[in-house]
């Protein structure tokens, strides 16, 4: 049986996705009340990093132990895939012992080539292109804060990165419209963005993206593996800063949410970030609970129609 694979927000249909969103909640709920719920015992998750990660690799590593499995933490420099080894026979090899396995990399393509040649499901946790984990929990936060986001403006000001393109999914699966505004040359992938016209406007104007936002996000100017790029991006991104007053051009109760780590002074200023609006905090504890929703839609659903008869 093919397993089902978490590689962008298009590998779940809306139904799905709302439903993740929904158990994030409850999870969340039933972790806060103390409630111990073990539905992956003796189950484990193989984490390949091979770029840096706070966020990630506590709220997966945490998600596991809660479920009464266990996580390993694989890094490209201690493995052989770090030497060479193929990614498809490494992908043979590790998904023959684990049940799942989440790998956070460079190209989009590497993910799908480990995915292809995996028995267990595959978890995107970032490449150059998407980073759909986080954007579940963004969604969660925004739901328990505001209610629905079907139908709001979500205002992405920065670059046209991994998180922005999955901002763009987003728009399409969870309903809302997207303004974007980038410095010329660093707008969001052409092909994204034509297939999702009726959601994304992209524009060169903060000011324009940002009006009667009910969501105002963005990321840092140079990604991980753009560090060579970073002086040159600060001077193109200044005039894309998140600031008391470009802020004051959103709706009154606009949220401000930011995947983190957070440069202040560059991207974001220090007023607005750690400011009223600002729920990064939630956003980043709600990692864990929409991961977790995401482990047990993956591993025990699965796990129980294999045994449908
Ligand atoms: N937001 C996020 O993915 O953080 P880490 O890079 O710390 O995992
Ligand atoms: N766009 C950032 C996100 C970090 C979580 C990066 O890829 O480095």
């Amino acid at each position: 049986m093919t397993p089902r694979h978490f590689l962008t927000l298009l590998d779940l249909s809306k139904t799905e996705l709302q439903e993740l969103v929904t158990r994030a909640q409850q999870l969340k709920t039933m972790w806060r009340n103390g409630e111990s719920y073990i539905p992956l015992k003796n189950r484990v998750l193989a984490m390949i990093f091979e770029k840096s990660s706070t966020r990630t690799r506590v709220s997966f590593e945490v998600a596991m132990t809660h479920f009464g499995g266990s996580a390993i933490f694989l890094s490209s420099n201690d493995t052989q895939l770090g030497r060479g080894e193929p990614v498809e026979d490494t992908a043979k090899v590790v998904s023959r012992m684990v049940d799942c396995v989440m790998i956070r990399t460079f190209s989009h393509e590497k993910v799908e080539k480990f995915a292809q040649n995996s028995q267990v499901p595959v978890i995107n946790a970032l490449t150059d292109m998407y980073h759909p984990c986080q954007i579940i929990a963004d969604i969660q936060t925004f739901v328990e804060q505001r209610g629905s986001i079907q139908g709001k403006k979500v205002a992405w000001v920065g670059d046209g990165n991994n998180m922005c393109h999955t901002y763009i999914h987003a728009a399409q699966q969870f309903d809302f419209q997207l303004a974007v505004a980038s410095p010329p040359g660093y707008e969001p992938n052409e092909n994204l963005l034509s297939s999702a016209k009726k959601y994304v406007t992209v524009s060169k104007d903060p000011a324009q993206a940002v009006k009667d936002a009910d969501l105002v996000c963005t990321d840092v100017w140079a990604s991980m593996g753009q560090e060579g790029e970073q002086a040159k991006r600060k001077r193109i991104f200044q005039p894309f800063q998140i600031n008391s007053k470009l802020m004051a051009l959103a709706k009154s109760d606009a949220l401000f949410m930011h995947c983190l780590p957070a440069h202040r002074g560059e991207e974001v200023t220090a007023e607005i970030i750690d400011g009223a609006q600002s729920v990064v905090w939630e956003e980043a504890e709600n990692r864990l609970h929409s991961q977790k929703a995401l482990l047990e839609f993956l591993l025990v659903k699965d796990r129980l129609e294999q045994f449908t008869p």
